[in-house]
């Protein structure tokens, strides 16, 4: 799965307006408005977040090793696709460590003032949570890299042959960082995170699992086929699952009589288009483009992407992703190639040549 063009390929990092991603349900990216809502499902500890057991069982280990020998834990970086808990792992990580934690993000950092202004502001043991770090600007990212390993800053003072540069101490801390992109990370700053997390793709149990609590936590009246049912569809993804039965909440209370069955969860997601896999619109103007205008590959994700008028970024990020897991889509060295279930999703017989099995992994 090593694809050489995978990572250097140059893309602008901000979706057109327009192009984002955001209009279907099944966007993994937070809608502004699911703020508030997201806040009271988070998980707020360890025992809590459901599934990941790989991550949970060595975050445990990190933490726990750090809280008996009193230290301070090694720096941590969350790397995966949008929705997998990234996030809610990094505050559980300040919980389960007793510290207060600051958040800021890549894009935010533009000036290393703004890094230095974070950084000595830090009070022992804080951790400092900054997202989408792999957008962080250079200067910011070198001055991490001091930070990260002594614990001190240099701020340069004047401009020009006068400038000076003073060191300043800060706090023990510990940075942890998320990344939908850790390919795009620099060497010098991946390495020095004592430890890289790789989240995965939920499996349909462990969704079950999480709109379960949910419907706790919200009240809604969830029966086991329709909990089944959503996290069938949720694509993996424990942000979409919510959303999901959001939705099916609202189409239960007024179209039914607010239990969430089986049946009303097929109606509602029927209703927001959501098809059995889980795929949305984009995912499946993807598949279909890659089969019907590349004859299956294979193709340069930046032509797949100006095929259905969406940004590289978002079909690499995004669908891409989803769209491996389910086993529709490879990636080769050559470029994307469509499955054999990717043929048969867009409801065309595959050529011999087609890679894969006549079924979507996800689902066998
Ligand atoms: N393992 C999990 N268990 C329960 N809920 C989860 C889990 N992971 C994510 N969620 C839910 O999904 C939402 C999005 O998670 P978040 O941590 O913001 O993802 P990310 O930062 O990776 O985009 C959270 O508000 C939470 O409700
Ligand atoms: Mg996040």
């Amino acid at each position: 799965m090593s694809d050489a063009s995978f990572d250097d390929e140059s893309v602008d990092d901000e979706p057109l307006p327009g192009a984002l991603p955001g209009e279907g349900p099944l966007d993994p990216q937070q809608e502004p408005a699911e703020q508030d809502v997201e806040s009271t499902l988070r998980p707020r500890r360890l025992a809590e977040f459901v599934g990941q057991p790989r991550v949970r069982e060595q975050l445990q280990l990190v933490l726990h090793g750090a809280l008996n020998r009193r230290e301070q834990p090694d720096h941590v970086l969350f790397s995966g696709p949008p929705g997998l808990g990234k996030t809610s792992l990094a505050m559980i990580m300040a919980a389960e460590l007793g510290a207060a934690i600051r958040v800021t993000s890549g894009p935010a950092l533009e000036r290393p003032g703004d890094l230095a202004a974070m950084l000595s502001n830090l009070a022992e043991g804080d951790v400092l949570f900054i997202d989408e770090i792999h957008r962080i600007a250079r200067p910011a990212e070198e001055m991490l890299y001091l930070a990260m390993e002594d614990y001190r800053v240099d701020v340069v003072v004047g401009k020009g042959p006068g400038a000076t540069s003073i060191p300043l101490e800060i706090a023990p801390f510990t940075l942890v960082g998320a990344t939908t992109r850790s390919g795009t990370l620099t060497g010098p700053l991946r390495d020095r995170f004592g430890f890289t997390a790789h989240m995965e793709f939920y499996t349909p149990d462990e969704l079950e699992l999480v709109v379960r609590r949910s419907a706790g936590i919200l009240g809604v009246d969830l029966r086991p086929d329709g909990a089944t049912e959503i996290a069938r569809r949720s694509r993996g993804t424990p942000r979409i699952a919510n959303r999901l039965l959001r939705r099916v909440r609202d189409y239960a209370e007024v179209r039914a009589d607010g239990a969430v069955t089986l049946e009303v969860a097929r109606a509602a997601l029927e209703v927001y288009d959501v098809d059995e896999f889980g795929l949305d619109r984009l995912d499946r103007a993807v598949l279909s483009a890659l089969v019907r205008s590349f004859h299956g590959g294979p193709v340069g994700v930046t032509t797949l992407a100006v095929a259905v008028g969406e940004e590289p970024t978002t079909v690499e990020e995004v669908c891409e992703p989803y769209l491996v897991r389910a086993g529709m889509l490879a990636r080769t060295s050559r470029g994307r190639v469509a499955t054999v279930a990717a043929w048969q999703h867009v409801g065309l017989t595959p050529p011999p040549h087609a890679p894969g099995e006549s079924q979507a992994a996800l689902f066998e």
